[in-house]
């Protein structure tokens, strides 16, 4: 590991122990990598692990969020200014490209990018030279891109709200993070290491009946929320985390309500159609009822109140061809 402090991926999720193998090897090239993965399930910390595995380590990463600010001042951030560029232009102003120069830049929300700022970025990304506003020599970059979406980005191709020239520079690798609800077996070792976060010097634990809680719910805003979750629970609890230290919206979601609510997530964010979210509605419900009935596609039928045969047909027709948000 370079850099000086290392990065704390907590996972033993066989999926995320792949992804974590995938980005050992990438790191050291100068790849750009696209994370992509709803809020919370730690792009921003996977681009910081990238980062310092990689040979720039000792170099700075520099971080941006790109929805956060209308597109000028965007651009003079990204790209900085010369004196006189415009009115309040009163020195020179190094942009951020510039300042990660020999580095990584760590592009933050490129999905909520506007148009006009993405063909910049190309152009940046292509010259690897950038002009400073009222500039009139470019000056060469030598950055590694890490860029971070909450959507897949070819949904946002599709409707013309993000180029594909600039998709096919900055995805060179993709990265998809699950869900927290994709990895519940992480569930367990995140509380454990935020409790030993929040509460370093106590022998805080939590009762079975409170974890059994956290380990059904679905987690809209993933490894934050949960986070948050136990860090307001290691407040106030004394020497066990119970059920009364747990948000209520945490106890009274019904499984149900969790398909349902992460459902309407792919319907809202990730820009599924309707017929593909229902099909992912519809491929969830057989899972969970195969989940809680051990394996057994006769009591799992029965929980759906579906004939065995019905329940096999679309069971089989879901493992022929399906759209599933996880
Ligand atoms: N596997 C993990 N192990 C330990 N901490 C984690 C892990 N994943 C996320 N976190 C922590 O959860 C919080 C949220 O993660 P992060 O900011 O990286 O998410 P994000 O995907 O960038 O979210 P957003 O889209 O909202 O910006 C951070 O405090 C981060 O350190
Ligand atoms: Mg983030």
């Amino acid at each position: 590991m370079r850099g000086t402090q290392p990065i704390a991926i907590i996972t033993q999720n066989s999926t995320m122990r792949e992804i974590l193998h995938k980005l050992d090897k990438i790191a050291m090239s100068d790849s750009s990598v696209l994370l992509v993965g709803e809020t919370g399930v730690g792009k921003e910390i996977f681009a910081d692990y990238i980062h310092k595995l990689s040979s720039r380590s000792l170099k700075p990463i520099v971080k941006i969020g790109l929805a956060a600010m209308p597109s000028e001042l965007l651009a003079s951030e990204l790209f900085g200014y010369e004196k006189g560029a415009f009115t309040s232009a009163n020195g020179n102003k190094k942009g951020l490209f510039e300042v990660a120069h020999t580095g990584t830049i760590f592009l933050d929300d490129i999905d909520d990018t506007p148009l006009d700022i993405q063909s910049k970025l190309l152009r940046v990304l292509e010259s690897r030279e950038i002009l400073p506003i009222g500039g009139m020599k470019t000056k060469a970059i030598d950055i590694r891109l890490v860029s971070a979406s909450k959507v897949k980005l070819q949904e946002l191709i599709k409707r013309n709200l993000f180029r594909s020239d600039l998709f096919y520079r900055i995805n060179v690798v993709t990265i998809e993070i699950p869900t927290l609800r994709e990895r519940i077996d992480d569930i367990p070792l995140l509380v454990e290491y935020f409790i030993k976060k929040y509460a370093p010097n106590r022998k805080l634990t939590i009762d079975k009946k409170a974890l059994a809680y956290l380990t059904s719910y679905h987690w809209p805003g993933n490894v934050r929320e949960l986070r948050n979750v136990i860090q307001r629970a290691a407040l106030f609890a004394e020497d066990e985390i119970t059920t009364d230290d747990i948000p209520n919206e945490i106890i009274q979601n019904s499984p149900m309500e969790h398909i349902i609510s992460s459902c309407s997530v792919c319907f809202n964010q990730k820009g599924m159609e309707f017929s593909m979210v229902m099909d992912c509605l519809e491929h969830r419900l057989l899972q969970q009822a195969l989940e809680k009935a051990g394996g057994n596609q006769s009591n799992a039928a029965k929980m759906l109140n579906l004939s065995l045969s019905t329940f096999r047909d679309k069971l089989k027709k879901h493992q022929k061809q399906s759209h599933f948000c996880g």
